[in-house]
């Protein structure tokens, strides 16, 4: 993946985005749809992940043929968002490792603090994938990126639903490396930091809280 930014236009993608963005759509709804489109995401995040040969038997003959190194793979959740995208991903690639970041905006300084951290080992070894569905003002998947470099990591995936033009500068300027894989790059954030037109607090419409 060559591209800092890449947006995903499918037409089943944008649909299913645009359900989402409606504020009638029902928690229900919105998790039945988020776990459709993190099927779809999933298929371009994962584009270039490296394939290993296996050896099979077809009706007519043996052949070698290509398969996933699901060991290889770290999908890594930033919570509680995330987990939305996660469980979608997960039923396309259920061998993948998984690992946890939570993260809080301080109130004095709207840094993120690491409240939460459990990642797979050798991440050095692993190709990881961060999935949060909202790429605001992109400090806390800036700090994600930080923490798993910190581990060794060296190939790192954003995947989010949506993007801001803030978010998606931030990480160019802080881990230029890390392409970011989204469904959509939206107008700008609001003065709380929401995402416009954007969809509200993705974990509050996906776990019915406020
Ligand atoms: N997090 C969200 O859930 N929504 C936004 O718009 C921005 C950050």
């Amino acid at each position: 993946m060559t591209e800092h930014l890449t947006i995903v236009r499918h037409p089943l993608v944008q649909h299913k985005l645009t359900l989402m963005r409606q504020k009638d759509t029902s928690t229900a709804g919105f998790r039945r749809l988020l776990r459709e489109i993190s099927l779809l995401l999933a298929y371009e995040v994962t584009r270039d992940l490296e394939l290993t040969t296996t050896r099979i038997e077809t009706p007519l003959c043996e052949m070698d043929a290509p398969i996933l190194d699901g060991k290889k793979l770290a999908l890594i959740s930033i919570l509680r968002a995330g987990n939305g995208l996660l469980d979608g991903i997960l039923e396309l690639i259920p061998a993948a490792r998984v690992g946890f970041i939570g993260l809080y905006r301080d109130p004095e300084t709207l840094q993120p603090v690491q409240y939460y951290c459990k990642v797979p080992d050798q991440l050095d070894q692993r190709f990881s994938i961060i999935v949060d569905p909202m790429l605001a003002t992109g400090n806390s998947s800036a700090a994600a990126v930080d923490l798993l470099k910190a581990r060794g990591a060296r190939h790192i995936r954003m995947l989010c639903l949506l993007a801001a033009p803030e978010g998606v500068a931030r990480m160019r300027e802080a881990h230029p490396d890390v392409p970011i894989v989204t469904a959509a790059l939206d107008s700008h954030l609001n003065d709380h930091g929401y995402i416009v037109p954007g969809l509200g607090d993705a974990g509050d419409r996906m776990y019915g809280t406020r």
